[in-house]
């Protein structure tokens, strides 16, 4: 049924026509999204990635197929352009159409398993399979568009500011730290494995040692973890690394870099129709970078204030630290917390004091997830009356003591947890985030920046017994603290900065180590034995002790930042073919099982127990 293009030539895009080409001879090519018959007049829209021209019949002498096309076939057409005459101001191409004089059926489409358009809820794991026709949807087919141009927008700010770019290797050697490897057998070399990168952090390092100075690259990752809206297990980075530089270099680039995609972005956007609104926050957000730049925040007042390394600065309801007005208060929850070296700390929720007790159990319930064991709270209703959790436990005075520390006035809801520092962090700022959201405390169409600086070098894990990097085993300590790794390494700050963009970590770096002694040091903390150390990554301090530059990197999430800046909720809608929840691409099929002779040729065996988890289960 199909027919070939032979002796047409494409004059331009569906939406590229404009009423100069009035009275001219086109030739499009596109997809039929929408066909209608109106008493012998075919109407059809055709469209393609500029976007959608009508097209419409004569009501006589045109070819007979006109009025059965099938929505989505690919087809040619030949025609002239001329003005409508009931203009629609919706499109682009609204004050235009083409009268046919040729149509060719390139290739007829059966009916799609959902309707190509904008806003459909059909199931994701449908438009999945089908990924290539959801891609067909505007809103779609624009947001890659975006991904597109900002890579671009990227590689141009960055090769003017003398970055190279640089392609690592992605069959590398499997290092023990971090996330799980993907591997890939060898065949060459029986029972040996390679492994996908999960970064080029290594590999840049060495691009430094050998003079490179500024190195760039747009890397595919891999990392196998549980996913996450905003994680998948192959991901990109815009990867860089430079030498001779400090903390305060890597910041001003970056700053700079954002400040100048924040310019660049909306005509783009405007050109792609996104809406103006989130436009009008991107364009809000390159004023502040120009005024100001981007705050700078430490972790440990992050984790203070916000609950979380990532803060979320569209609002406030910051965590006030409430320990020293409690202690030795009549309430055990609250003492024994700290006898047990933990601390008390609470959220005012301002004017929220009528609410529900099935929405504070809710909240509890929130809490709870997080570790909390409760939920202590103060109702400062708005008739005046005091309802609590815990008054029973307290003095009239220790009471108003700390509702004075919380700063709370008639009509506030303040909500208290006591524990370790790490469960009220995560509780808190977990609740913290839900209320700001619910109580419609954000604005979707602002863009806050912030770097977060002074993380902790490393981070105790109860499960393995033993410190681990907090960022990588080649982050650089701060250099007044690492006399203390001994006697207190937890205390120990690293040389380490992220940039978070309303809540979620976008990118992340740190000043290198550059001294083989500290590097060695480093990997004794975190339990390597000189031996181990050699093996996993002995190439590294080798490198080291041929004249390594002092150097610092940083890695944005690429997916996620197109994810953010786009207005999107998970980063599935910026990847043109993403993974579900369980790793699986649902299009390919992927994985699956190999043809048993490719095991034998890998000198491989599978050991799968009857019991294994089935695959193939819905995002
Ligand atoms: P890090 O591990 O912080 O640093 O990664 C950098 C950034 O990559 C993004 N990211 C992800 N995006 C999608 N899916 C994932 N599974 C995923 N994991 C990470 C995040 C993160 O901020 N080599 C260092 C960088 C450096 O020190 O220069 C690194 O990889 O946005
Ligand atoms: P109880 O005396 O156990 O009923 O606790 C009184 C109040 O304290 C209830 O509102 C509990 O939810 C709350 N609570 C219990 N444990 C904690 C905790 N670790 N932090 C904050 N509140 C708690």
């Amino acid at each position: 049924m199909a027919e070939s293009m032979k002796g047409l030539k494409r004059t331009a895009r569906c939406a590229e026509i404009t009423e100069e080409y009035i009275g001219k001879t086109v030739t499009l090519m596109g997809w039929v999204a929408k066909c209608r018959n109106k008493g012998g007049i075919v109407f059809v829209d055709l469209r393609d990635r500029s976007g959608i021209i009508q097209i419409v019949t004569e009501s006589e002498g045109a070819d007979k197929r006109w009025g059965s096309l099938k929505p989505e076939s690919a087809i040619a057409v030949v025609g002239t352009v001329r003005r409508r005459s009931a203009v629609n101001p919706h499109m682009k191409t609204g004050t235009i159409e083409v009268s046919p004089t040729e149509l060719r059926v390139l290739s007829e489409a059966q009916t799609p398993p959902f309707l190509i358009q904008n806003g459909i809820d059909t199931r994701e794991d449908l438009r999945l399979r089908y990924r290539y026709l959801d891609l067909r949807r505007p809103e779609l087919q624009h947001k890659i568009m975006f991904r597109a141009a900002v890579v671009e927008m990227i590689r141009q700010f960055l090769s003017g500011e003398g970055f190279l770019d640089i392609e690592t290797p992605t069959l590398i050697k499997s290092t023990p730290e971090g996330a799980r490897d993907y591997l890939v057998p060898s065949r060459v070399h029986p029972g040996e494995f390679y492994a996908l990168p999960q970064s080029p952090q290594l590999l840049k390092q060495l691009l430094m040692c050998s003079g490179m100075d500024r190195y760039y690259q747009i890397a595919r990752c891999y990392r196998d973890e549980d996913l996450r809206a905003d994680r998948q297990p192959e991901f990109t980075q815009v990867d860089m690394e430079l030498s001779f530089v400090d903390q305060d270099d890597v910041i001003d680039i970056n700053t700079r870099l954002l400040t100048y995609l924040t310019g660049k972005m909306p005509a783009k956007m405007r050109e792609l129709e996104f809406p103006e609104d989130l436009i009008k926050g991107i364009e809000k957000a390159h004023e502040e970078l120009e005024a100001h730049g981007i705050g700078r925040i430490t972790w440990q007042d992050a984790m203070d204030f916000y609950g979380s390394d990532k803060p979320d600065l569209r609002f406030g309801m910051k965590i006030i630290d409430v320990s020293d007005t409690v202690r030795g208060c009549g309430f055990g929850v609250f003492t024994n917390a700290l006898e047990n070296g933990g601390v008390v700390r609470g959220l005012n929720v301002k004017g929220s004091g009528d609410m529900g007790r099935k929405q504070i159990d809710k909240l509890t319930e929130i809490a709870k997830t997080y570790g909390a064991r409760g939920l202590a709270y103060v109702q400062l209703k708005s008739d005046g009356t005091v309802k609590s959790s815990f008054a029973k436990f307290m003095t009239e005075d220790e009471m108003s003591a700390l509702i004075r520390a919380m700063g709370g006035e008639k009509g506030d809801l303040l909500l208290f947890a006591a524990d370790k520092f790490k469960v009220v962090c995560a509780s808190l700022g977990a609740l913290r985030l839900h209320l700001g959201e619910e109580l419609g405390l954000i604005d979707h169409n602002e863009f806050r920046f912030v770097w977060v600086v002074d993380f902790p070098l490393l981070e105790w894990s109860d499960e393995e017994r033993r410190f681990l990097a907090m960022h990588h085993p080649f982050t650089m300590p701060n250099e007044d603290d690492w006399k203390n790794i001994d006697s207190d390494p937890g205390s120990v700050r690293a040389q380490a900065y992220d940039i978070v963009l309303n809540g979620v970590e976008m990118g992340g770096g740190s000043i290198r180590i550059h001294m083989d002694d500290v590097q060695e040091k480093m990997l004794e903390v975190l339990g390597f034995t000189p031996e181990r150390a050699q093996e996993q990554f002995g190439f590294l301090l080798t490198a080291f002790k041929y004249g390594v530059p002092p150097h610092a990197g940083l890695a944005y999430g690429l997916d996620r930042m197109i994810m953010l800046f786009s207005g999107s909720d998970s980063i599935r809608d910026v990847i043109a073919f993403p993974k579900v929840k369980d790793a699986s691409d649902l299009m390919m099929d992927a994985p699956s099982a190999v043809d048993p002779k490719q095991l034998e040729e890998l000198s491989l065996k599978t050991d799968v127990r009857e019991d294994a988890d089935p695959k193939g289960s819905d995002s």
